[in-house]
């Protein structure tokens, strides 16, 4: 098993890309610390987890509160002793077009997928300098790498994301710290709004190679590659994980 013994923390593992990836480093033997703001024992990976017996916590925490981020790390460490793998997954959208944003739409998206990216990589970044090693994996989007309309606030914070991981995989790789992201694209509550309507769904489609979108099970194996020794000499990537949208 390619993650046995190790523990993962999942942000916005309730549901989308993060529930998938949850399902496959179970599969792998890691133990789980699975986040949302609103996860509880109803939720479909919560109840397949314990059906599998997998040795696993679930906390609701808002990843934009830094304080709260400080006391799940702390949470996991009294339970786990250490985290070896950070999905540092969670995320929003708030579309609307430039001169429509309002600061609060701008601030509610930095909020999640910026500022509390930046949080949970800091105070994981200092369990694992402590243990001299670990694997961290952002997400960032196409949107950012190629621009997009009518989602400034979400292209800026994941632009951010994309150069966050690079400073932060040149200081921290002397810790045996791996630090990289993924440029997913995938069908999930998030991208809902583009399969509800077909000319946009054709739109879309037209600008993905592969000319399909995938599920998140397609998403999972990458960040699983990059959570495990095998990418033990990767650090400071990108990997776009989108049939060929991106290509650089
Ligand atoms: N799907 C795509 O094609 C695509 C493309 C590019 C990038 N991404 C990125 O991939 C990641 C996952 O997206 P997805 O498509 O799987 O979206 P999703 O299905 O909407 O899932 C988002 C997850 O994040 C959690 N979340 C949101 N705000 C949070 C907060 N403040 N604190 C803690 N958890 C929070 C949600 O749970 P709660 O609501 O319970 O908090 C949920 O579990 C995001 O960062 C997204 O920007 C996705």
């Amino acid at each position: 098993m390619r993650l046995q013994r190790k523990t993962a923390l999942i942000t916005g593992a309730s549901k989308g890309i993060g529930m998938s990836v949850a399902r496959a480093f179970a599969h792998e033997g890691a133990s789980l610390i699975l986040v949302s703001r609103n996860i509880n024992k109803q939720d479909e990976i919560v109840r397949e987890l314990e059906k599998e017996g997998i040795k696993f916590i679930f906390r609701r925490v808002d990843v934009g509160e830094r304080a709260q981020v400080r006391n799940l790390v702390n949470d996991a460490l009294s339970i786990f002793g250490k985290i070896d793998v950070l999905f540092n997954n969670a995320g929003i959208s708030r579309p609307a077009m430039l001169w429509k944003m309002t600061p609060e739409i701008w601030n509610e998206v930095i909020k999640v997928n910026l500022n509390g990216v930046f949080y949970c990589l800091q105070a994981v970044a200092e369990t694992m300098m402590v243990q001299q090693g670990g694997s961290i994996i952002n997400v960032t989007s196409s949107e950012a790498l190629l621009g997009t309309f009518g989602q400034i606030n979400y292209a800026a914070a994941k632009g951010a994301v994309h150069a966050l991981t690079k400073s932060a995989a040149k200081e921290l790789a002397r810790y045996n710290i791996r630090v990289n992201s993924i440029a997913p694209m995938a069908m999930t509550e998030m991208t809902k709004v583009i399969f509800q309507d077909n000319r946009f769904q054709d739109k879309y489609r037209q600008r993905i190679a592969m000319n399909r979108f995938a599920q998140p099970e397609e998403i999972a194996p990458a960040v699983l590659f990059l959570a495990s020794d095998e990418s033990s000499y990767i650090t400071g990537q990108t990997i776009c994980v989108d049939g060929g949208m991106v290509m650089r």
